[in-house]
């Protein structure tokens, strides 16, 4: 069952998902070489438990295999890292690209947003898979419309990253998000003619495709989290929470003030992905 959330609801949702976009905005500026990925999970972690939340990634999931869950506060993948990377003694190096995911839970609602950034200037190898993935994430968020079936979205981001010639991950989609970190439905970044359900407002969402250069295989470390490509090709993504309105969606996942928080390269008026209907 799709969560249909109340306004109050909403307004909640609004403010935990603005303190995710400026925990993101905060940690921006620390991706740098030199820094090691524990060093921003601690930054992190600190500025979410500062600003009267808690960081939803720790502990979350206990299994056989993790009986703690995630053992950290935020996400941390780097290069050909996919997505659940665990922050660590790794150091960034100039020419990395690493996707910071934060999920934050404040007064019992979850809002959940991520960005991939590069580590000093973006090279001719990377800058390619990070402009697509952004990309297919606005194209997905535009296809995201009242009355549309949830396989418009994936239907409208897997034809961009083929033309690109990038894959789209399968095992990992967007998911409701409310009460609950992970709620129904899955939404998918690639088509899928089954996804019948229609879009409504009040439905809140994320939208997280995780685009690859090479195939779209991938593959489990040994951590039991940690997901890469199987081909060793860079994977890059771009996630926000969104809020289904009458007459659209609403990012709900911005710092505040700004139009939207996806790299800035890509907004202005030569970008044919710019957000209509917000
Ligand atoms: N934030 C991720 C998502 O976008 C989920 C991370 S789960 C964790 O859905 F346990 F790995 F943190
Ligand atoms: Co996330
Ligand atoms: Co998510």
């Amino acid at each position: 069952m799709i969560i249909i959330k109340t306004a109050e609801e909403i307004e909640q949702m609004r403010l935990s998902c603005r303190l995710a976009a400026q925990t993101l905005c905060m940690i921006a500026e620390h991706v740098q070489p030199g820094i090691s990925t524990n060093a921003l999970n601690d930054l992190c972690h600190q500025f979410i438990l500062d600003h009267g939340a808690t960081p939803s990634p720790l502990n979350y999931r206990p299994s056989p295999q993790n009986p703690q869950g995630f053992p950290k506060s935020i996400c941390t993948s780097v290069n050909q890292q996919v997505c659940h990377g665990i922050p660590g003694p790794r150091v960034l190096r100039e020419g990395d690209i690493i996707n910071v995911d934060i999920t934050v839970c404040r007064n019992g609602f979850h809002g959940d947003t991520s960005k991939t950034f590069f580590v000093g200037p973006p090279t001719s190898r990377n800058s390619k898979i990070v402009r697509v993935a952004e990309e297919c994430l606005r194209i997905g968020i535009q296809a995201a419309q009242p009355g549309h079936t949830f396989n418009a979205i994936g239907n409208a981001i897997e034809p961009h990253a083929r033309l690109n010639h990038c894959s789209v991950v399968r095992e990992y989609c967007g998911h409701g998000i409310g009460r609950s970190f992970h709620e129904e439905p899955s939404v998918l970044h690639y088509a899928n003619p089954d996804k019948i359900a229609k879009l409504a407002p009040g439905m809140i969402f994320t939208i997280e495709p995780m685009i690859n250069m090479g195939k779209a295989d991938i593959r489990l470390l040994a951590d039991h989290w940690t997901v890469v490509t199987k081909d060793h090709t860079l994977s890059a993504q771009f996630e926000h929470t969104i809020l289904i309105t009458p007459g659209g969606n609403e990012i709900l996942t911005l710092a505040g003030g700004e139009q939207d928080n996806l790299s800035a390269g890509a907004v202005g008026a030569e970008n044919p992905f710019s957000m209509a209907n917000n």
